[in-house]
């Protein structure tokens, strides 16, 4: 029983995570100021951590151990320190990414979301963190490029505020320079939509400036002037205000002031949330401000970088006069004249009632420097004396929304004018290279912007041939595998992106001259061989026909796409050759096949329940990183069972992307759009409506499920009429609530009914008319993910059940000893057995195909 108990409770855990901690509800209180703020969504994530950190906060940090479906990495380590020189202990854990790597978060509530990221080099022995250099990017938005902390006792923390409004945010890490990404902490939470209002007012010329809820924003600043440290437990919002001290110059021409932040009185059209009262409660002054006719300014110096514009929210609260209409003071940016008699009393109508301006300084007004002065006001006005309370500087995103370096995650340009142009022009490898990214992200753009097909056609051209000065490039790649680290060897020949150049020779060589005996796939793109490279590494040899102009296109789109696509679930695209027109992709040799081949017809021992789970959740991983991951928005197209291939190991990986990069042109039909797809998969909305969605790869992913459950072909036209389409077929049995009698008979009495329930209520919901109506990847995968718990949790309890059995007959076993039991095996694998029935040839036809049903 006590291996039960053991057992419920992670059970329980990961079901009140999925379903409860998505939709929970926090509610911070502040201690100081008492206003309550409840984020839509809430993440805290200790990463590389093994357990739950509870912080002295309060805060709960959960491992992204815990939480696996959020990471999506092809390589990572975990590392630990026991202690060190900093604020929390989320930063002395640390996963390490030697490969583009992507956390995803699944948004309840559009809007503004801070975005906070936590580094620590933890000393190691795999990765010298201090050279570490990489990117940190959202589907849209640069956070970092070619980040890095070189000095091993140094923590940081990023902080941003972003829009987000997707149903997913996606972090995306990605080393530099074959070095390592790391990351100890991630706090994605709601803030408040009060946080941001459109308008602000422009430096030069000082005018309504209005967009500001158009950009993101980086937290470079933010100060409690003349005021101790904020923590994040005395904000409700969780912001740090730090003290002013540092960043005053001429400091005796200053002065601190401070009430109890009691008597702060936040006028209507203020939220306690903009700041809290413990910012408005001190201030620095001008010293001797009393004094006859004092003549100065005081004065803050920031470092910055000039390249970008800044929202600087001045913070204000009369909290040194002692009646009203006696404080006027000037405010200066940079030298530059920003508010002219700034009359707190006129603007609150009372003392210490907290009064705020957002001032844009755009790039053109500022230097290296950003200076801050309040002043006297010249007329000859009551006391002299000019104040300021808080400071926030937050830097704005530019044109190609980056807010760290001039590229876009698309790898668009800044230009020198500021506004963004795109890095398409040049020809030529090394250009090639480095804009590939911009492109693979422009093809996926054309699925949403079907206008743009003419550009395309237009840039294709000079896409091929692809190897003009592959030479120096790609050699240098070719043998730096071998060389690296254990356990990250092979890692690192990707990492250039196109992969590895091979000649034509060499693959002659490695496909005894594409002997037809080595032929393991013919699809509608040509045939794949079995290679051997190198030190004998096997490999899949795809080469295409050169006649045709479907092929030349979708092995460009093929070869982008992968490029850009690293992922566990995603076969591997190691390298290519197009000499002499071929058209040659070299691919990860997936030893097992395609998953169809293990489900009937091939004459394999049966997948038990637990590997078809495994299965259809790494497919599912795949697919739901294509739709929202590292490339946002990538439709599959012809997602089936010969396309899911299994490795040495079983692990499922999603294959041919070479029908996901067309986006349909303007002459394409319904016929053509036919083409793009296999038979029995295909979306009868896409079908009806011509209009792709990632809800119609969805929906052939149902039909895989119910493939994988009920070990048939998705179309079998060999038997009776009704039973020809299996997604009919098994969705009338399941609306029966008799799909038991349809399903593997290998599967029958193994197969948890809880866990056959929920995958077939996730394949059901694959299956809806309307994509509208059908789950996210994202959704399919908790719930086969919750199915498997399911099932391994009932596996656990039988064993537990047969173990206790066995102890009580080994006990009356000792008893008497003459009655021997045999000990009950938990094996339940079932033998081998061959149902099917027809073969399909996998090719994307849809003609060839009716021809083969037909033929049958
Ligand atoms: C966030 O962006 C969306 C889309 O641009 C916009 O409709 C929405 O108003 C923005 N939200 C806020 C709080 O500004
Ligand atoms: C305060 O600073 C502004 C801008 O730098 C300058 O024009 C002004 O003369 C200064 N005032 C005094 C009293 O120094």
């Amino acid at each position: 029983m006590a291996a039960m108990a053991q057992l419920l409770i992670p059970v329980a855990f990961y079901i009140s995570f999925l379903y409860l901690s998505m939709n929970s509800i926090v509610v911070i209180v502040d201690s100081a100021a008492s206003v309550p703020f409840t984020p839509g969504d809430s993440y805290l994530i200790d990463c590389g951590s093994s357990a739950t950190s509870n912080l002295h906060n309060g805060k709960t940090f959960k491992s992204d151990k815990q939480s696996a479906s959020y990471l999506s990495t092809k390589s990572d380590l975990q590392v630990a320190v026991p202690n060190g020189d900093v604020p929390s202990p989320i930063y002395l854990t640390a996963r390490i990414f030697v490969e583009e790597s992507t956390y995803v978060f699944r948004m309840v509530r559009p809007g503004w979301h801070w975005i906070r990221l936590h580094f620590f080099p933890v000393d190691n022995p795999e990765f010298d963190l201090t050279h570490s250099v990489f990117s940190v990017e959202t589907d849209d938005v640069v956070l970092l490029h070619s980040f890095s902390i070189t000095n091993k006792t140094q923590w940081a923390m990023k902080e941003y505020l972003l829009n987000v409004t997707t149903e997913h945010l996606t972090l995306k890490f990605s080393p530099l320079k074959n070095s390592a990404a790391f990351i100890n902490a991630i706090e994605v939470v709601s803030a408040p939509d009060s946080l941001i209002t459109d308008v602000g007012t422009s430096l030069v010329p000082v005018a309504e400036f209005s967009g500001l809820s158009t950009h993101s924003y980086q937290t470079v600043y933010r100060l409690n002037m003349g005021g101790a440290t904020i923590t994040p437990n005395n904000d409700t919002l969780g912001r740090t205000w730090d003290p002013d001290l540092p960043f005053l110059m001429a400091r005796g021409l200053a002065k601190t002031v401070s009430v109890s932040p009691s008597i702060i009185t936040y006028p209507d059209g203020v939220s306690p949330l903009i700041a809290p009262n413990l910012v408005y409660a001190s201030a620095t002054e001008m010293a001797d401000a009393r004094v006859t006719n004092p003549n100065f300014n005081v004065t803050w110096r920031f470092d910055i970088d000039p390249a970008f514009g800044y929202l600087l929210r001045l913070h204000f609260c009369d909290i040194v006069s002692k009646s009203l209409n006696d404080l006027y003071f000037n405010v200066y940016i940079n030298g530059k004249m920003a508010i002219s008699g700034l009359d707190l009393s006129t603007l609150t109508t009372d003392l210490a009632v907290p009064y705020y301006k957002d001032i844009v300084a755009n790039a053109s007004a500022l230097s290296e420097k950003l200076m801050i002065q309040i002043g006297p006001f010249k007329e000859d006005t009551g006391s002299v004396n000019a104040i300021l309370n808080g400071l926030e500087v937050l830097k704005m995103s530019n044109s190609v929304a980056s807010l760290d370096g001039e590229f876009g995650v698309d790898g668009t340009k800044l230009s020198s004018s500021g506004t963004s142009r795109k890095t398409v022009a040049a020809v030529g490898f090394a250009m090639m290279f480095g804009a590939f990214v911009g492109l693979g992200a422009m093809v996926i753009k054309w699925y949403k912007r079907p206008q743009d097909w003419e550009r395309r056609n237009s840039f294709s051209s000079w896409l091929l041939p692809l190897h003009a000065g592959h030479s120096s490039f790609m050699s240098g790649s070719k043998n730096s595998g071998g060389s690296q680290k254990s356990g990250y060897g092979n890692l690192y020949s990707s990492t250039l992106g196109l992969g590895r150049y091979f000649s034509f020779a060499e693959l002659q060589e490695a496909t005894k001259n594409f002997d037809e005996k080595e032929v393991i796939g013919v699809g509608g793109f040509g045939n794949v061989y079995l290679g051997t490279i190198d030190d004998g590494t096997l490999v899949a040899v795809k080469r295409g026909n050169p006649q045709s102009e479907q092929g030349i296109t979708e092995f460009q789109t093929e070869i982008q796409m992968l490029s850009k696509l690293r992922h566990r679930h995603l076969v591997s695209l190691i390298g290519y050759c197009d000499e002499n027109s071929e058209m040659i992709l070299v691919y990860e040799y997936m030893k097992n096949g395609p998953l169809r081949d293990h489900l009937y017809g091939k004459n394999l021992p049966p997948l038990s329940w637990k590997q078809r789970l495994e299965v259809s959740i790494g497919a599912a991983r795949g697919l739901h990183y294509l739709h929202t991951g590292a490339a946002q928005g990538i439709i599959h197209r012809d997602v089936k069972t010969t396309n899911i291939l299994l490795d040495e190991n079983l692990i499922a990986k999603m294959s041919d992307f070479g029908l996901s990069k067309n986006a349909p042109t303007m002459e394409q039909t319904h016929v053509s759009t036919a083409v793009k797809g296999s038979f029995g998969y295909l979306d009868p909305e896409y079908f009806r409506r011509q209009q792709l969605t990632d809800k119609s790869d969805v929906y052939s992913f149902g039909v895989v499920l119910f493939e994988v459950l009920c070990a048939r072909p998705a179309i079998n036209p060999a038997l009776p009429r009704e039973q020809v389409n299996l997604a009919e077929w098994a969705m009338q049995w399941k609306r029966k609530g008799l799909l038991d009698k349809v399903i593997d008979p290998t599967l029958i009495g193994v197969i948890n009914p809880e866990s056959m329930k929920k995958f077939a209520e996730a394949a059901e919901k694959c299956l809806a008319d309307y994509g509208v109506d059908r789950p996210s990847m994202g959704d399919v995968l908790w719930n086969l993910e919750y199915a498997l718990q399911l099932q391994e949790a009932s596996s656990q309890a039988k064993m537990d059940e047969e173990n206790r059995a066995a102890a009580e007959a080994a006990t009356a076993a000792a008893a008497a000893p003459t009655a021997a039991v045999p000990l009950p095996t938990a094996n339940n694998e079932p033998a081998a057995e061959v149902h099917a029935i027809t073969e399909d040839s996998g090719t994307a036809m849809f003609a060839k195909q009716l021809t083969e049903i037909n033929g049958r």
